[in-house]
């Protein structure tokens, strides 16, 4: 008898495991009760910069004496009911346990015996980190203001209180009230005809997990791309936008050559204003982008394949917890650059993917064996502290390991069956290990020896074994760069007329990675900072309207003293917000005595205009406010 419960507990413990895995990250019993759908109402109050209204939760019940637990930070929950028919709302109890810096605070409610539904009627907090309220100064029109939401990695409880781990995937609705004259849209289906009435539904049919909740309000305009592809823009970038953009279409064609059709009716671009804290995010039908993604000469829409690739890798087939966030960054560093080739040919992608591995590899330097591992840990800690090029660039390496050892048709074709096998499921990376084994390594044995698979995912480092991608551009960028460092040629004899803003990034890191080593600086360049002012009068990076190429200047005049770019390295804190781009730039300042202090005296300014996951990092990089 007692054996025989024993068996019984371990075959149910089993079984609850393969569909629910361990998500450290939230305090949710999903295996217990299960969010199903969400239903969501508020008032978007740009005075008080709060969400304010409710949320409607409909529940499955597994285990039925278990209460549900939800997560929420900085939440003000006013009233909680309980339904078992939908029809008869009872006014319920719930508790709001302690706050942890990290995840927030659990909110357990009781259930009655039948309930099913379970509304909360609740307000978010101005300082919600999942939200940024933008005065009208900080928008490009200046007359409006904005609200934009960012909800990956465990955001969105700060927003709305529900299950906020990735293994649990909902459907949504909303009705959203806003100011008139402002346009709100959500990573969902909009119900609402084109009046800007300041009354807005929506609806997501498809289960999505809670990190692809998205809402942003503001004066917007569309315009269309496409049969199935259109931007939102401020009236301002609008023009800019649709020009930028004018090969979405394309790439989403291109895609569904590749992987099987797009899922999701709608492809729509949203491009925010600079402070956005990500290039983009791929909420559903609806990426979210940086504006400093618009160079003018669609040389950085790799971001637009990036996000557009999760609609297939991360949005279709998720990371079941964030340990496996892999799954979603790798998956898409790899299909963005087979989306690139197929789009713009096969250089392009070989220069994408040498700038992704020396990234990587410069980065590795500096990472802990821990933080090496795709497969990585990340109990106790922030779950946006993974987003190192580990689950990008290694992840990525993995898969062209995996595609170059196998061949192309094979792989194409094992990715595109895995992508339907795990339709609108989240998975961990043990689950993607035992699909690979069956479907592409137990095939072809003597391949599969040749990719050591538990290295690449278990293992700090890059295998010896893995791919070098290498670009026969960049080899002439690159010779060119040191003939110049050689003091061989002037900087007007260089072939430089078609150089692509990646050629020209290959130069900088080129050029960097010289002047970096003293022992290898030539005797005729008596200073670093001389050698960038002669490079500087030929090409005028300092004045680069290119994000990326300025960014690059920026951080290699901060390192070499190049004083005349300070003037604009300041200007680029004040107006960007962008994580990738601020966080390097502020550490590269803290790293000297002067360099700190011009930081701090930038940041005290710049603070209050960057959102709250930038303010947290960069809080970080300056000891804010220590000194
Ligand atoms: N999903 C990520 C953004 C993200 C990751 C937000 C982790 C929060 C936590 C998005 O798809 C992404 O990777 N964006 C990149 C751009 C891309 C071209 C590499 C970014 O924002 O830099
Ligand atoms: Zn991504």
């Amino acid at each position: 008898m007692m054996y025989r419960l024993l068996f019984a507990i371990i075959v149910v413990t089993s079984l609850v495991s393969a569909v629910t895995a361990q998500d450290y990250h939230s305090y949710s019993n999903p295996a217990a009760v299960r969010v199903r759908h969400v239903d969501l109402d508020w008032d978007v109050v740009f005075e008080q910069k709060i969400l304010k209204g409710s949320a409607t939760l409909t529940i499955e019940r597994i285990s039925p004496n278990e209460p549900l637990i939800l997560d929420t930070r900085d939440l003000k929950i006013d009233k909680v009911e309980t339904s078992a028919d939908g029809a008869r709302y009872e006014v319920g109890t719930f508790k709001l346990g302690e706050s942890d810096k990290f995840l927030g605070a659990p909110l357990t409610i009781p259930l009655p015996p039948k309930a099913t539904r379970v509304r909360i009627h609740y307000s978010t907090s101005p300082g919600a980190s999942g939200l940024q309220w933008l005065d009208p100064a900080q928008t490009a029109g200046k007359k409006s203001p904005f609200l934009f939401t960012q909800s990956e990695a465990i955001h969105a409880r700060s927003w709305i209180p529900l299950q906020d781990s990735p293994g649990v995937r909902v459907t949504y609705a909303a009705h959203v009230r806003t100011p008139r004259n402002l346009l709100a849209v959500m990573s969902a289906e909009n119900l609402s005809g084109p009046a800007r009435d300041g009354d807005y539904r929506f609806r997501m049919d498809q289960p999505i997990p809670s990190y692809l909740i998205a809402l942003a309000v503001g004066d917007l305009q569309f315009q269309s791309l496409g049969p199935r592809t259109g931007v939102y823009a401020e009236p301002h970038t609008i023009a800019l936008a649709a020009r930028e953009l004018s090969d979405t279409e394309k790439m989403v064609v291109a895609t569904e050559h590749l992987y099987g059709p797009y899922r999701w009716g709608r492809y729509d671009i949203l491009i925010l204003p600079p402070s956005f804290p990500y290039g983009g995010m791929e909420n559903p039908r609806l990426t979210f982008a940086t504006p400093t993604m618009l160079a003018g000469d669609k040389s950085l829409v790799s971001l637009i394949a990036h996000e557009l690739a999760h609609s297939w890798s991360g949005n279709l087939v998720t990371n079941a917890t964030w340990r496996d966030f892999w799954l979603n960054e790798g998956f898409t560093t790899y299909l963005e650059r087979r989306i690139l080739e197929a789009v713009y040919g096969r250089s392009r992608e070989e220069m994408e993917a040498a700038l992704g591995l020396r990234d990587l590899k410069e980065e590795i330097v500096s990472l802990d064996d821990r933080d090496e591992i795709l497969h990585i840990d990340l109990k106790g800690r922030d779950p946006d502290d993974g987003s190192t090029d580990i689950p990008y660039e290694k992840g990525a390496l993995f898969l062209r390991h995996l595609e170059e050892t196998f061949g192309r048709a094979r792989f194409d074709q094992f990715l595109k069956s895995y992508f339907n096998h795990f339709a609108f499921q989240s998975i961990t990376t043990d689950q993607f290990e035992d699909y690979l084994k069956q479907n592409l390594l137990n095939k072809n044995p003597a391949l599969a020896a040749k990719v050591p698979v538990d290295e690449w995912i278990n293992k700090p480092g890059i295998p010896a074994s893995a791919p070098t991608p290498s670009s026969p551009a960049f080899a002439k960028v690159q010779e060119q760069a040191h003939l110049w460092l050689e003091s061989k040629i002037k900087p007007a004899q260089m072939p430089v007329a078609k150089w692509t803003t990646q050629e020209w990034l290959h130069f900088l890191q080129t050029v960097q990675t010289v002047l970096r080593s003293p022992g290898s600086v030539p005797e005729s360049l008596d200073s670093a900072a001389q050698s960038m002012g002669a490079l500087d009068r030929a090409f005028h990076f300092t004045r680069s309207g290119n994000s990326e190429i300025a960014f690059q200047w920026l951080l290699m005049s901060i390192r070499n003293r190049y004083e005349p770019a300070y003037p604009r390295l300041e200007e680029f804190l004040m107006t960007i917000g962008r994580r990738k781009f601020i966080k390097p730039l502020y550490e590269e300042l803290a790293k000297t005595p002067e360099g700190k202090a011009r930081a701090l005296a930038i940041y005290r300014r710049a603070r209050p205009t960057y959102h709250p996951i930038a303010v947290t990092s960069i809080d970080d990089v300056l000891k804010w406010p220590g000194e």
